[in-house]
């Protein structure tokens, strides 16, 4: 395992190399979509694996045997790793399930006009951070986390890995109006209907589920499930790229986890850059359960 310490610089953006080359970053904004593809967008740790479980769950009617069997990262890899390629052609999953952290400026122009269906996560803000910093802590191929108040402070300058969560989800979600093959869903909508969210996220797809096939889906995808299903938790990943001591992947899967780490000032500092940032947006979030 190499290219742990190289980091590619991409449209002002920085990859850890282990994963992104020029090369790869440069295919994926070429790659030729199929009208059948299905691309789960997100920001880091806004609920992509959960995503990702739940779409296998969906193709499968409910049975868990593809997503008990194969890693996520084989059934619906990512378009910006090296290894994208590979990995697409030995999937199991039709139609093909694609993951991309990548911002719409620049996955945009590539997406227009094919028809595959996107399916954008989003997540409460303050959440995100927090579980992006304990994220930072088991990835050793990401810069260290230092203290939580610089950490916040870089996410909200937009200096973290796949850059400014205010782009981010503005520019996905700016194209729900123009896009019919976009759909925004939010983990915390996942996290208090998760049935409401399967069968919305089926009929998006146009798998239509039995009762029971939906009952199998929410199942098999729950926290405590997912935790212990080593295709989806990330310990098949080598110490040498997560250090499994330090934490877990699947580490609490709540809303309002924030709010254990938010001083009163980081959350007023945080709300006054959010609001200003936002300033002509519509999204609105929830912060606790
Ligand atoms: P926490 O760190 O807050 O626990 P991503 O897959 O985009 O990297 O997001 C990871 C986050 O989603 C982690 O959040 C993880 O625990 C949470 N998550 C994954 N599967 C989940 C599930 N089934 N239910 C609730 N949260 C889940």
């Amino acid at each position: 395992m190499a290219r742990l310490d190289v980091v590619e610089t991409f449209h002002g953006l920085f990859f850890p190399g282990h994963l992104h080359t020029q090369d790869s970053l440069q295919l994926a904004l070429k790659f030729p979509f199929q009208d059948t593809d299905i691309i789960i967008v997100s920001y880091p740790k806004s609920g992509t694996t959960w995503m990702q479980e739940i779409v296998t769950l969906i193709s499968s009617r409910g049975d868990p045997h593809v997503s008990r069997s194969v890693p996520n990262w084989a059934r619906a890899p990512w378009l910006e790793h090296h290894y994208f390629a590979a990995l697409l052609e030995a999937s199991p999953t039709t139609p093909r399930v694609i993951t991309t952290h990548l911002p719409h400026h620049l996955l945009g122009p590539t997406l227009q006009g094919s028809k595959a269906k996107v399916i954008y996560v989003s997540r409460n803000p303050k959440d995100v951070v927090v579980s992006f910093y304990h994220f930072h802590k088991i990835a050793k191929f990401l810069p260290e986390a230092g203290s939580f108040s610089e950490f916040l402070n870089r996410f909200l300058k937009g200096t973290l890995h796949y850059g400014c969560w205010f782009d981010h989800i503005e520019g996905w979600t700016r194209q729900k109006a123009t896009m019919n093959n976009l759909l925004h869903i939010s983990y915390e909508e996942m996290s208090m209907d998760i049935q409401g969210a399967i069968k919305r996220v089926s009929s998006y797809l146009q798998i239509p589920l039995m009762e029971d096939e939906v009952n199998n889906c929410v199942k098999h995808c729950s926290f405590s499930s997912m935790k212990d299903n080593k295709m989806a938790n990330y310990t098949l990943v080598t110490e040498e790229i997560m250090d499994h001591k330090k934490g877990f992947f699947m580490r609490k899967g709540k809303i309002g986890d924030w709010k254990n780490m938010f001083t009163e000032e980081l959350n007023q500092y945080f709300n006054s850059v959010l609001e200003s940032k936002m300033v002509d947006s519509t999204l609105e979030f929830t912060w606790d359960e």
